[in-house]
Order: C-alpha cells, then structure tokens, then sequence
C-alpha cells in the first residue's frame, strides 16, 4: 500500500467515503499493531474531511481513556454513560449530535467544537472496546451519510482486533 491516499478532487461526500474505505483497508493490511492503525485512521479521515478533531477513545480498567487523534489536545479518561463519548459506549449505538449545547451533559473538550459524531467501535465478541469520535467546528457537516460510513469503518476495526 503506497502510504498516500487519492481521493477525486470535488467528489461528494458518499462518493469521497467509497473512495476511501478500501484504502483504509488496504492501509491496515498486513499491520497487527493497533495503535498503528488507529494513528493511520485518524491521520487519513483528518486529512480527507478536515476536520476539527478525530480520533479514538478505547476502553481501558472501565474508562474511555485518549487514544490516537489528529486535532487539538483534549479530554483524557472519560467514564461510561458521560458525555457523547460514554453514552455512544454505554448505549453500544452510534450517537449523532448537531449541536452540542443541545446534548445534556455533553463533555466541551475544546469550546469551538459544535458538533459531533461517536460511534462504537465493537470486538468480535460484539462487546465495545472504544469509539470514534468526529468533531466540528461547524453546524452543517455532520449528518447520517457520516455515521453510515463511520460505522463501516468502525466494521473495519472490528476485522483487524
Ligand atoms: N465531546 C466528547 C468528549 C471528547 S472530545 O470531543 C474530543 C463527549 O462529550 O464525550
């Protein structure tokens, strides 16, 4: 796998996902670390939708802790049922958030996110081993086709661990 991704200049959003998930694929063809693969998925969807923060959140001794991430320093341990993070993994089900201050309890790590996507991420066993959270800086990007895809991606995860 050549470590560039090709996306086609002014593909929509549906269309940018289908070009990249076998890339995403092929990237962690082949690589058993975890961490490394995470570091790669983060790097790849931060530099292909742009924005504010990606990045996991695994489960480690019953806590979320912070884990591979492209964007802007944030929270470190977050406890289940909190915040998006904890109530997309206490819940096992993809939470799409517009807006933020409309989330009760919602965890500001950096106060210009506005809105955000979490998804789980399960093992084979179909228990939740992390989450993938999507963040904005804007009220207009996030919406279904994102969480339709971040959970195929969240799938590829599965297959890898
Ligand atoms: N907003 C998240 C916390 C993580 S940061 O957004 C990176 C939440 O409410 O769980």
């Amino acid at each position: 796998m050549s470590e560039e991704l090709f996306i086609a200049a002014g593909a929509g959003k549906k269309e940018t996902y289908e070009s990249l998930i076998p890339q995403l694929a092929a990237l962690m063809e082949g690589e058993t670390d975890l961490t490394a693969n995470l570091a790669n998925l983060s790097a790849a969807l931060h530099d292909t939708f742009g924005w504010w923060w990606v990045g996991f959140y695994w489960v480690k001794n019953n806590e979320l802790v912070l884990s591979p991430f492209q964007g802007p320093i944030a929270c470190t341990r977050i406890k289940l049922g909190k915040g998006v993070c904890g109530t997309a993994w206490k819940e096992a089900k993809s939470q799409l958030v517009p807006d933020v201050n409309a989330f009760p309890g919602h965890i500001a790590c950096s106060g210009s996110s506005v809105s955000e996507i979490v998804v789980p991420v399960f093992d084979k066993q179909d228990q939740v081993v992390g989450v993938l959270d999507v963040d904005s800086e804007r009220y207009d990007v996030l919406d279904e086709t994102d969480v339709f895809y971040l959970e195929r991606i969240s799938q590829l995860i599965t297959e890898i661990i």
